[in-house]
């Protein structure tokens, strides 16, 4: 998709699933993001400071939630780049759902569009993750890209000491993956 064919530019907050340095999600976040087509610009929103949710806290939010919130917002879409945590999306993940989704009515979440890519190390790829994922994305109303599905094997495999993806059917699939979803959250995006 070109800059001329989306109808305005298209915000995209990216989530890291993982707070390790050195992170095999976190450089395929950043290869996601320079693989987005025109018109996306992509800007990873920090998660690892935000306390645990707890209701309680609403009285007097802490800052790190208003500041996630606040920046969470403006985005037209969502991406979100998790690795799996036994079979299941990492808790610093859910937490920031949790936090972004309340208080109750003031969600950040609602209608934007969203696609998530998961990986690991491994062979299954975070598919657990990846689909667990789903299920809180259909509650929050966030229409989630169908396809292609974007389940990355092997990860340590593909990426440089920098970051950078060594494979080449890798970077076009992910491509492609960034194009469709430039061409879902054009169709899809409120307001
Ligand atoms: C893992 N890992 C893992 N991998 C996987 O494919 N399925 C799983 O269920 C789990 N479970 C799991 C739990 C916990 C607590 C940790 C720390 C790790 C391995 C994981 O995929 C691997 O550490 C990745 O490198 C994590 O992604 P980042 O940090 O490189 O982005």
């Amino acid at each position: 998709m070109s800059q001329s064919q989306a109808t305005r530019p298209i915000d995209l907050a990216v989530i890291v699933g993982s707070l390790r340095a050195g992170s095999f999600n976190r450089m395929l976040a950043n290869a996601l993001i320079g693989l987005a087509p025109a018109g996306v610009s992509g800007r990873i929103v920090e998660i690892r400071d935000l306390p645990l949710y707890d209701p309680d806290l609403e009285t007097a939010a802490p800052d790190a939630w208003t500041r996630f919130r606040a920046a969470i917002a403006p985005a037209d879409a969502v991406l979100f780049v998790t690795p799996e945590y036994n079979r299941s999306v990492p808790a610093g993940v859910k937490n920031a759902i949790d936090v972004g989704s309340r208080p109750y009515g003031k969600s950040v979440w609602s209608g934007k569009p969203a696609a998530i890519v998961s990986s690991s190390p491994g062979a299954i790829s975070g598919f657990g993750a990846n689909h667990h994922l789903r299920q809180s994305l259909v509650f929050l109303d966030m229409p989630t890209l169908q396809q292609p599905e974007a389940y990355i094997a092997h990860v340590d495999k593909l990426l440089g000491q920098d970051g950078a993806i060594t494979n080449d059917a890798t970077r076009t699939f992910l491509g492609n993956v960034m194009t469709a979803f430039a061409t879902f959250i054009d169709r899809n995006r409120r307001g």
